[in-house]
C-alpha cells in the first residue's frame, strides 16, 4: 500500500491503477471511498473482501459527468415522472452528496448491485474524485473506505489505520468537507424515498422535487432495502450512549468517559478538554456534520469506557447526524 498526493502525476498513477483493476481509496466531499472499476469483477470482489462487507450490501457507482448517467442507468425503464425527477435533481444537486437509486443497465455486474435490479448512482463534487474518475474508466464503484459497520473515514489516516494492508493505494486529499455520507434517495418509489439520511438534507431535496418519504429508522430485518439502515452501523469501538440535549450537563464528570456535545453546554462546564469534543461552537449544522466522524475517531482512540453523545437538533443535516448516532449507539 502506498499513500499518494493529489498532484497531477499521482492522480494519473491512481487513475491508471483503477483502470487496471486495482483498488484505490480516495477523498470525496462526504467521506473517503474505496474505489474500483465497476466493470471489473475482481476489483469489486476485492472491495467486499477488504471491507469484510456482506455481498448483500450493494455499492454506489460514482461518475464525473452527466453524460455517463445512461452508461449505468437503464433509460428505457424510466417513466416520464422519474425521468423528470432525475433531470432536475441532477441539475440542481449534482455534483454533490446525493445518491440516486435507479433501474440498472444489464451491463452493470450483479456483484456491484447485490443482484438488485437497481443501481445507486452518485456524481461527487470533490475535484480530486472527479479527476480520478474521469482519468480512469468514468464509472467507479466506491463504498466508504472503512471496515463494514465501523466509523466512516474523513481523513486518509483513518483509511490507513482501518484498511491499510488491504488496499493498493490511498490518495491523501486532506480532511473531507461534508463529513457525512451522501443521502441515498430511491427514485424508483412513488413518492421517492430517502433510504439513508446524509449530506443532502430532506429540505434541500423537497425544494427540488416536492414531498419525499422516509424509510423508517429501524425496519424489521426482512424489510431492509439498504444496509445503511442496519441498526448497528457507523459504530466506534468504544461503547456509545446517546443523551438528550441538556442531559450531559447534569452528569458528574467521569475520568473514563468521553463527551461529544452538539454545541457548548449551557452551564459552561464541558469536563476535561482531552475527553471532550464540541461539534459546533455556533450551532452551525454544516460545521457539526463536518466534525462528526472526525471527532468520534478522536474520542475512540482514547480507549475510554464510554462515549456519551448529545443528540443534534432535528432539522436539516441534524437528521443525518442523529441517524448516525442512533446506529452508533451500543445496544
Ligand atoms: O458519501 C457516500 O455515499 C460515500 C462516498 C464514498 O461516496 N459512499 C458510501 O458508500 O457511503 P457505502 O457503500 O458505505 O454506502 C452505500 C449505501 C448503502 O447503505 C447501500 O446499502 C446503499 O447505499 N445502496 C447501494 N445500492 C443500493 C440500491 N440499489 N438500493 C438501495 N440502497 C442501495
Ligand atoms: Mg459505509
Amino acid at each position: 500500500m502506498e499513500i499518494l498526493s493529489t498532484s497531477d502525476k499521482d492522480l494519473e498513477w491512481a487513475a491508471a491503477s483503477l483502470a487496471a483493476g486495482f483498488i484505490v481509496a480516495f477523498p470525496t466531499e462526504t467521506v473517503y471511498g474505496l474505489g474500483g472499476d465497476v466493470f471489473n469483477l475482481s476489483a469489486l470482489a476485492r472491495i467486499f473482501e477488504a471491507k469484510n462487507r456482506p455481498y448483500f450490501d450493494p455499492l454506489i457507482v460514482h461518475i464525473a459527468e452527466k453524460d455517463a448517467i445512461f452508461r449505468i442507468v437503464d433509460k428505457s425503464a424510466l417513466n416520464a415522472v422519474i425521468r423528470e425527477r432525475l433531470t432536475v435533481l441532477s441539475e440542481r444537486l449534482w455534483p454533490g452528496p446525493l445518491t440516486l437509486i435507479l433501474p440498472k443497465r444489464r451491463e452493470i455486474p450483479d456483484l456491484a448491485t447485490s443482484g438488485l435490479p437497481t443501481v445507486a448512482l452518485r456524481f461527487p463534487r470533490h475535484p480530486v474524485a472527479q479527476k480520478l474518475i474521469r482519468l480512469s474508466t468514468g464509472a467507479i464503484a466506491a463504498p466508504s473506505a472503512n471496515p463494514f459497520g465501523a466509523l466512516s473515514p474523513t481523513r486518509a489516516e483513518h483509511v490507513k489505520a482501518q484498511l491499510g494492508g488491504k488496499v493498493d493505494l490511498i490518495v491523501d486529499g486532506g480532511r473531507t468537507e461534508v463529513g457525512l455520507e451522501s443521502t441515498v434517495l430511491d427514485l424508483t418509489q412513488e413518492p421517492p424515498r430517502i433510504v439513508r439520511h446524509g449530506g443532502a438534507s430532506r429540505e434541500a431535496i423537497e425544494a427540488v422535487i416536492g414531498p419525499v418519504d422516509l424509510a423508517s429508522v429501524e425496519p424489521p430485518p426482512e424489510s431492509i432495502v439498504s444496509p445503511g439502515q442496519l441498526k448497528s452501523h457507523y459504530a466506534p469501538r468504544t461503547p456509545l450512549v446517546l443523551c438528550k440535549p441538556g442531559e450531559l450537563d447534569k452528569l458528574p464528570d467521569n475520568p473514563r468517559e468521553g463527551r461529544l456535545y452538539f454545541s457548548p453546554p449551557k452551564n459552561g462546564r464541558t469536563g476535561t478538554p482531552e475527553r471532550t469534543r464540541i461539534l459546533t461552537e455556533t450551532e452551525d449544522m454544516t460545521e457539526a456534520a463536518a466534525n462528526f466522524f472526525d471527532m468520534l475517531h478522536e474520542l475512540d482512540k482514547l480507549g475510554l469506557a464510554v462515549i456519551r453523545a448529545e443528540e443534534a437538533p432535528r432539522s436539516g443535516l441534524g437528521a443525518a447526524i442523529n441517524d448516525r448516532l442512533s446506529r452508533a449507539e451500543s445496544v
